[in-house]
Parts: structure tokens; C-alpha cells; sequence
């Protein structure tokens, strides 16, 4: 029996059912589009969440976490009001109970649960813990109850939780690559049509790989910031007379932005076109095998995220500037922004090097020390049990 299998046993008396699992996510490149109708090509990393889950004969749901000494928060299935969703200690079963809500709101029949969760995600480090537990949800409950549900079906309703349970008004980037990704690929998205491209990603056979840079700076979503550049940006697709920022092409994008009068507004604008145009130049240069050259997009994705959205913050530009320095083809913050985590693009044998070079850095301004791990493009949701 898995641990978390074990686990369950051990806290509520009887097995589980089944444990699923759904991964955390990095994006390559194309950040803030997925609000703007636009491109995004995101990864799955190794890093998973797991759920232990059975069905219960009556209409509570329990919820458990390994990570969160919250013990088992008990919650009436008949009584989920996204107007009160748990806050507080328990604030983590806001996800499971979204989804189970996002379910009955879609009229599908699912009734009580016991579920018992277990990450290795770090929360709050921009590499998509919450979109994980929803997806590990969402598809355990799909399955026990025999729902046909497609896995971007199940990304939608992972999404519609976090949104209208949650009450974070993410995109639906997260849990589409939760969902979705493919061992060894990114996932070039268009958010618009939700058509879905695998694209090979192997860094290792090209002698190179990627590090995910954790700055240790929590970041949240709901605290207002991430609303206010959404709201910004669909105000200035409709004083365009567009119906999304995707519908503005690269070629008129000056004349676009002479027409806008406030100038966080045309960067905010500039930054969305050129991220978008940036998503197909490295998508281009995936499929031609020239990795090495995918760097310079990314560190202009950085510049336009620090500069121009101003999502950025001085732990996510120092690592991406040292790493750079140390020999990075490449680097840029990676989700939301405004803490979470860093990506760089390195030749396999400067590992050692540019984690030094970062921790040094950190350390010389009195930051918090980093954690550096390896990023690997591996599988999307799947039942281990
Ligand atoms: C967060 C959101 C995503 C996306 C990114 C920024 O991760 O959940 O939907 O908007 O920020 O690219």
C-alpha cells in the first residue's frame, strides 16, 4: 500500500478507494496570457500531489491533509456557499470542497468523501500546488463516479473551482497543464480555442538543463494585484475594440499603444503582445531543436514582466541576473509574479556553478536562502492506485 494510501487507513479506519495524482506545473514562457485569450507553454515537473479518497454513504466531506495540521476538516456537502468557503487554518479545503462544489453545480451526482492529501509541492512558490490538488481531485472524483469527463473537461472544472469557489480569478493555464501535459513535452496552449500542442522537450539529450529557482517569497493570488492586471488589461482590449488582448497583432502595436493615455496601461498592453509573440518564437525553436537559443526570449519575457506588467520583485530579478551572469542561456520568473519561483536554462555541467553563484547572491543581500531543484518535463494527472 502507498503511503498516503496507508495514511488514510491509519486516519479514518477503513481503505481508500483509489489515490490520484496530479502534478505542479513550471510555464517556459507566456505569462499573463491565459486571461488574455492568449499563448502559453507550460510543463508538468515531477512534483505531485496526491489524494487518497473513498465515498461515504452520507452527505459529509473530510478532508485531511499530511502538510497542514489542520486535522480532519469536516465539512456538509448540502451546505458549500462559495459566499463562505473555509478560511483560516483550514483555508487549504477550499480546493477539495471547490471541486466537489463545481461538480454538484454542474449537475453531476457526487456525494459525500474522506480525502487524505500528501505534496511534495512547496505552496506558495509559483509552481501551481493549489491547480494540483484541484486536478488530483477533480479526476478522483471523476472517476470514482464514472463521469465522462475529457481531461481539459477536467482542467475546466479544477479551474471553475479556484474562481468561483476559491474566489481567485486565475486562468485556466495551471490546470490545463496539470491536466494534460505529456511526459518529455511542454504544452503549447492556446488559451482561446484550448487546442493543445505537444511539443518534445528533452534538455538532457541537448546537453542541457533547467532549474527552477524557489525565492522563498510567497506570493498570493487572491491579495488583489493579480485582479487588478486582469481588469486592466480587458479594459484596454475594449478601448481597442477587441474582444481580447490575443486580437491585437504584433504589427500594430505601436499605433495601438500612441492611442492609450496612461502609461502602466501600454505596458501592461506591450507586455501581453510581445509574451504572446514570444510563446510561438520559442515554440518555433522547440520543434527545430535549438534550445540553446530559447534563452534570450526568455530573459526578455523577465524584462517585460519586471518592467512593463511590474509583477517581479528584487529576489526573483537577483536570481534570474546572477544566473544569467553565471552562464544561463536564459532565465525569467515563472506564474503569477510577485515572489514564487525563478527559471534558468544552463548547460547541464554549470548544475554546481549556478547554484552557488545564486545562493552566494542571496545571501549577500540579506535575502532568505533559495531552493534550487531541477525541472524535468514529465506526465500530467493520473491514478497511481
Ligand atoms: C497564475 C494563474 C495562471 C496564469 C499565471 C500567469 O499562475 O493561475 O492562470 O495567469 O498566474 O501567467
Amino acid at each position: 500500500m502507498s503511503r498516503v494510501a496507508q495514511e488514510f487507513l491509519d486516519l479514518y479506519g477503513y481503505p481508500p478507494e483509489g489515490v490520484w495524482a496530479a502534478p505542479g506545473r513550471v510555464n517556459l514562457i507566456g505569462e499573463h496570457t491565459d486571461y488574455n485569450d492568449g499563448f502559453a507553454l507550460p510543463f508538468a515537473l515531477p512534483h505531485r500531489t496526491e489524494v487518497a479518497v473513498a465515498r461515504r454513504a452520507d452527505a459529509t466531506l473530510g478532508f485531511h491533509s499530511a502538510d497542514v495540521p489542520s486535522g480532519v476538516v469536516a465539512l456538509d456537502l448540502a451546505a458549500l456557499d462559495p459566499a463562505h468557503p473555509p478560511r483560516g487554518r483550514d483555508g487549504w479545503a477550499a480546493y477539495p470542497a471547490g471541486v466537489v462544489w463545481a461538480l454538484v453545480d454542474a449537475g453531476f451526482p457526487v456525494g459525500g468523501v474522506d480525502l487524505h492529501v500528501r505534496s511534495d509541492l512547496p505552496t506558495g512558490a509559483g509552481l501551481s500546488s493549489s491547480a494540483a490538488l484541484e486536478v488530483a481531485t477533480a479526476l478522483a472524483l471523476a472517476e470514482l463516479h464514472e463521469l465522462p469527463l475529457t481531461r481539459p473537461e477536467v482542467a475546466a472544472l479544477a479551474r471553475r473551482a479556484e474562481n468561483a469557489y476559491v474566489g481567485v480569478p486565475c486562468g485556466v493555464m495551471d490546470q490545463l497543464a496539470s491536466a494534460c501535459a505529456t511526459d518529455g513535452h511542454a504544452l503549447r496552449l492556446d488559451t482561446r480555442s484550448l487546442e493543445q500542442r505537444h511539443i518534445p522537450f528533452d534538455c538532457a539529450v541537448a546537453g542541457l538543463r533547467l532549474l527552477v529557482v524557489d525565492t522563498r517569497v510567497k506570493h498570493d493570488l487572491a491579495d488583489g494585484t493579480y485582479a487588478e492586471r486582469r481588469a486592466t488589461c480587458h479594459r484596454a482590449a475594449h478601448s481597442l475594440g477587441l474582444p481580447a488582448l490575443r486580437d491585437l497583432p504584433y504589427e500594430d502595436l505601436d499605433r495601438a499603444l500612441a492611442g492609450l493615455a496612461d502609461p502602466s496601461t501600454r505596458g501592461r498592453v506591450r507586455h501581453v503582445v510581445t509574451e504572446n509573440a514570444r510563446v510561438l518564437r520559442v515554440e518555433e525553436l522547440l520543434r527545430a531543436g535549438r534550445l540553446r537559443e530559447t534563452g534570450p526570449p526568455l530573459t526578455e519575457g523577465h524584462a517585460s514582466l519586471r518592467d512593463d506588467y511590474e509583477v517581479s520583485c528584487p529576489e526573483l530579478d537577483l536570481a534570474v541576473a546572477t544566473a544569467n551572469s553565471a552562464g544561463a542561456y536564459g532565465s525569467r520568473m515563472t506564474g503569477g509574479g510577485f515572489g514564487g519561483s525563478a527559471l534558468t536554462l544552463i548547460d547541464a555541467d554549470a548544475e554546481a556553478e549556478v547554484t552557488r553563484a545564486v545562493t552566494e547572491a542571496f545571501a549577500r543581500a540579506g535575502f532568505t536562502p533559495p531552493r534550487v531543484t531541477r525541472a524535468v518535463p514529465s506526465a500530467g494527472m493520473s491514478r497511481v492506485l
